[in-house]
């Protein structure tokens, strides 16, 4: 199926220059989300993941329907402040701003497999934040898996560096 045609394009939002990919037009739609979601479990369902780590908001949306699809655990990776219980946390630069995200201190056991998902990577800098969380909670990144990749942006780059697996459904220039 046709995926790409089911994202919109949105121009100049939030900010001048920035091509906003809408993914709300791929979930509007049952059979572009179903998928989605089967193609990414699909890609990973030998890999033996533990722990989807889904990053907010966007990351929840899909993160939770993988990981339901492969069978393991749902781990968010929230904005600061959302989290109840102790956490770690790590500020990010974004393409159109600065964030803060946490993961909770005890959210991974020992030996925990985790696909980092999230629905889209442009510089790189939330998932790279995730990663490092990831790591420093005991995990192991199996991956980082996005919907959507922006080719045009170093996100790919930042996470190798860090020596991550990076993988991408679809691709945008
Ligand atoms: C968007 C998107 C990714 C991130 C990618 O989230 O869902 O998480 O930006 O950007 P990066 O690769 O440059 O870091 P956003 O921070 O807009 O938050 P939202 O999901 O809460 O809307
Ligand atoms: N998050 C960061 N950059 C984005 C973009 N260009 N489209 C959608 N989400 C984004």
């Amino acid at each position: 199926m046709d995926l790409k045609a089911s994202i919109r394009a949105i121009p100049d939002h939030p900010k001048p220059g920035i091509v906003f990919r809408d993914l709300t037009t791929l979930m509007g739609n049952p059979e572009a989300f179903a998928h989605t979601c089967g193609a990414m479990a699909e890609a990973f369902k030998s890999r033996g993941v533990t722990h989807v780590a889904g990053i907010e908001a966007r990351g929840f949306i899909f993160g939770a329907a993988v990981a339901d699809r492969l069978g393991c655990a749902f781990v968010p990776v929230r904005k600061a402040g959302k989290l109840p219980s102790e956490t770690l946390r790590r500020s990010y630069a974004l393409e159109y701003g600065e964030d803060t995200l946490e993961i909770h201190k005890d959210a991974l056991p020992a030996g925990a497999k985790v696909l980092l998902l999230d629905d889209l990577l442009a510089t790189g800098g939330t998932a790279r934040a995730t990663a490092e969380l990831i790591r420093e909670a005991g995990g192991e990144v199996l991956s980082a898996a996005f919907v959507v990749e922006l080719e045009g942006l170093p996100g790919r780059a930042k996470l190798e560096e860090l020596s991550l697996d990076v993988w991408s459904l679809t691709q945008f220039k």
